[in-house]
Order: structure tokens, then sequence, then C-alpha cells
């Protein structure tokens, strides 16, 4: 396993949509691997290929509280089946957003379907935190960031400071 590096704004890439992954094989679980050591370092709770410049359709995830064991998973070429009328707003935060944090809106259910780690299909719904966090991701494989979702001031606001870290790193 390897760390990698993850891509912050405005980073073009990150602006990228992501091609489906043709088959889950031992490259693709390496690159999972690497993308889980790497969301584990930040820290974060989910991480979408993308985001260390891998535009295939794959996201890893671990909703695990402290103190609990690690609970890692995988999803590939996601898609979301049915997503509630309902919404929640939840304030998120993305490692490729650094420091920024605001309240998204997003439907609060969805069903999913995805290929896991070895490669087996499997359909699941998502409610909470796992709803916000997958679709969050989901987000990253069609090019959108989170700060997509506010005003275009925020946005640019968000984008300002990152730099500014940066450039102070
Ligand atoms: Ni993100």
């Amino acid at each position: 396993m390897a760390l990698r590096e993850i891509l912050v704004v405005p980073d073009p890439v990150l602006k990228q949509v992501s091609k489906p992954v043709e088959r889950v094989d031992d490259d693709l679980r390496a690159l999972m691997d690497d993308m889980l050591e790497t969301m584990y370092a930040a820290p974060g709770i989910g991480l979408a290929a993308v985001q260390i410049g891998v535009p295939h359709r794959v996201i890893v995830m671990d909703l695990a509280r402290e103190g609990e064991p690690p609970a890692p998973r995988h999803f590939v070429n996601p898609e979301i089946l049915w997503a509630s009328e309902e919404t929640a707003p939840y304030e998120e935060g993305c490692l490729s957003v650094p420091e920024i944090y605001d309240e998204v809106e997003r439907p609060a259910k969805v069903k999913l379907r995805y290929l896991n780690y070895q490669g087996e299909a499997v359909e699941e719904e998502a409610e909470g935190l796992f709803a916000v966090c997958i679709q969050h991701e989901m987000d990253h494989l069609e090019g959108v960031l989170f700060i997509d979702h506010l005003s275009r001031l925020k946005r640019e606001q968000a984008v300002k400071k990152v730099k500014k870290q940066a450039k102070a790193a």
C-alpha cells in the first residue's frame, strides 16, 4: 500500500467526469487499498479515486466512530436507483477543500447499486451519514464538489481560502 497525494481545489482534475471501471481485479483492489490508506491518514471518512488523480468510478469510505473497529467500504461503479423526496441538511467538508465546512441539503435516503471489493453486485439503502457521504462522493465522480452546491460567493471564498492555505504551507 502507498499514500497518495490528495488533489485540492482549484485542481482541474477534480472537475473531470470519472470513467466506469471495466472489472474489479487485483490492480483495482490495490488502488482501493491505497485510497483507504490515504483517507485514514488524512484523516477523512470518504474518498473518490479522482481525488488522488485517478478519474475512475471508485469510492472508499469508513463511517466507524472513534473507538469502534475500522469498517472499510468499497464502491465501484455506484449508481443511485432511488432517492427520497425528503431532504436533510448536513454540514459537509471535503479533503479536496480542506478546512471548509458548510451545510448542504440532499435527499435523506437513497437506494444504491454498486460492485464491492470482490466485484459482487450489491443493492443497499442508505440513510443518515451514509446517505450524505455516498452522495457527496458520487458527486466527485461527476466532477462536482460540495462547494458547487453553495452560492457563488461562498464557493469563491472557499477556493480563495484554500489557495491561501496552500501558499502558507
Ligand atoms: Ni469530497
